[in-house]
């Protein structure tokens, strides 16, 4: 048992939230501004330098710098690489599957997301590998209302991915977020209906779908971070950070009004 798993989940107000939601629309214009500079030509590390540059001119932090010890503020994660790979001097080229992980504090709170692109024209199983993932996080968040359980959201996600014929990574997770990144709960993209935590309205979730192409073993680099997919297959990850309101969720991380594509 680990120090989340022991932990209460924190329920937010409705102030709580709109606070976070603010916190969210800075990251959503951040991921924006990355998803229109992802280029062939392009190194991660100027990615990484674009992130922390806009998170500052629109009055935020970036939340992942010196997080554990991480040493950059963008998580970048190129190919068969899953999540938290560090910004280099890693030249972008054509086809590649890029990964854009990203998080920021605003007045104390935190937002969390990642959406993963192509750099410039992408193969047809990245593009299966994209839609899948990015209709997994849809699935998993549409189950993420008031009365379900935990296994409902892990449910949905992993269905729809093995039922597309691609693997859910166990070894990450997503989890609760508010005043610090990481709360509880774990939120497994994995999971059985019925079983898991009851979800309440003013439960904060990060859900993080992780998918790779291949089989679901990740194994972690030298550099201590970066995650890589044990059999070299593509990996795609999407996350959006959703409050759990009476009316069903909402995604933080997304203007008001704007929907999730449908996949
Ligand atoms: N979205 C990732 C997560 O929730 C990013 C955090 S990584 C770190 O784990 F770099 F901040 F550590
Ligand atoms: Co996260």
């Amino acid at each position: 048992m680990d120090a989340l798993s022991r932990e209460r989940i924190t329920l937010r107000t409705p102030d709580d939230i709109a606070r976070m939601r603010e916190a969210g629309l800075v990251l959503w214009q951040v991921l924006e501004g990355l998803v229109g500079a992802v280029a062939p030509g392009v190194t991660t590390l100027e990615l990484d330098r674009l992130a922390a540059r806009r998170t500052r001119e629109l009055g935020a932090e970036p939340a992942f710098l010196g997080y554990c010890g991480y040493p950059a503020s963008l998580c970048i994660s190129v190919n068969d690489e899953v999540i938290h790979g560090i910004p280099s001097r890693r030249v972008l080229q054509a086809g590649d599957v890029v990964g854009l992980d990203y998080g920021v504090i605003l007045g104390g709170w935190f937002a969390d997301s990642a959406r993963t692109v192509v750099a410039g024209k992408g193969s047809p199983l990245a593009a299966r590998l994209l839609a899948t993932t990015r209709g997994a996080l849809a699935r998993g968040i549409a189950a993420a209302r008031p009365g379900a359980r935990l296994g409902d959201v892990g449910f949905a996600v992993q269905e729809h991915v093995e039922g597309c014929g691609f693997s859910v990574v166990r070894d990450f997770v997503g989890h609760g977020i508010g005043r610090r990144l990481h709360e509880a709960p774990h939120v497994p993209n994995y999971g059985r209906p019925g079983t898991g935590a009851t979800l309440r309205a003013g439960m904060v979730l990060a859900i993080e779908p992780m998918v790779n192409a291949g089989l679901c073993d990740v194994e972690t680099l030298d550099d201590g971070w970066t995650a890589r997919t044990l059999d070299g297959s593509l990996s795609a990850h999407f996350e959006h950070t959703v409050a759990i309101t009476e009316n069903g969720p909402e995604i933080l991380t997304l203007p008001p009004g704007e929907a999730l594509p449908a996949d």
